[in-house]
């Protein structure tokens, strides 16, 4: 099976978590298109949708589902987005494409957090991938000494900005054992909006796509 029916067939089995009568959180990233594309089919059964993107929010109203903004709504249910990495704790990098800081916002509010990725996303320790951190552009030269202090080697993405008007480093060579407090400690830069590791509010469920199907991890049962 290929990656792509592998993101595929979790993005089919995220519908089983949406709400009906209910908002439900959109992720970004392809993965998180494949379950814009399923949720097109029930939409019928859902009051609409919060983005966390300008993409996502382009790609839901193409297919006529109705976008709010997270001021709007009382209760958010269920977030469900992909990972970069993630871990059987739940605790995950994101922010490969680039839309973190409203994904950890919308993340934040809702209820459940269903984390949608193929079987290459599994880690057992997070820093395989870049860390990205988006950063208000006039402090990238300090944020990026400081993240050097820390042990990683930040990386300018190019030509990027993100929908918040922000630049993004992305730091490499960080192996991540412990996440909740690497994510606080990053927080903690001036100049830092917010930083890719997700793990003070993790993954409540993690759907892998495999070979064999569709494997459910709970996160808070490890
Ligand atoms: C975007 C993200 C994505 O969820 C992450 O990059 C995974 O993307 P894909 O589903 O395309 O592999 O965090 O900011």
């Amino acid at each position: 099976m290929t990656q792509g029916e592998q993101k595929q067939q979790v993005a089919r089995e995220a519908i089983k978590y949406v709400v009906d009568d209910a908002y439900v959180g959109v992720g970004s990233g392809s993965t998180a298109n494949y379950f814009i594309d399923e949720l097109a089919k029930v939409k019928h059964r859902i009051k609409g949708a919060v983005a966390s993107s300008i993409r996502t929010a382009e790609r839901l109203k193409g297919h006529g589902i109705p976008v709010l903004e997270l001021t709007a709504i009382d209760t958010l249910p269920v977030y469900i987005d992909g990972a970069d990495e993630v871990t059987e704790h739940g605790a995950m990098i994101k922010g490969g494409g680039g839309a973190l800081t409203r994904e950890k916002i919308v993340a934040a509010v809702a209820t459940k957090f269903v984390c949608i990725v193929d079987q290459s996303k599994l880690v057992g320790v997070l820093g395989g991938f870049p860390l990205p951190v988006e950063v208000i552009p006039i402090a990238r030269s300090y944020v990026a000494h400081e993240l050097v202090k820390l042990g990683g080697r930040p990386q300018l993405r190019a030509n990027f900005i993100t929908d918040n008007g922000n630049i993004i480093l992305d730091v490499e060579d960080m192996r991540i054992l412990n996440p909740v407090q690497l994510e606080a400690r990053i927080n903690n830069i001036v100049g830092v909006v917010t930083n890719g590791l997700f793990a003070d509010r993790g993954a409540d469920v993690i759907l892998i796509g495999t070979d064999t199907g569709v494997r459910t991890l709970d996160a808070h049962k490890f």
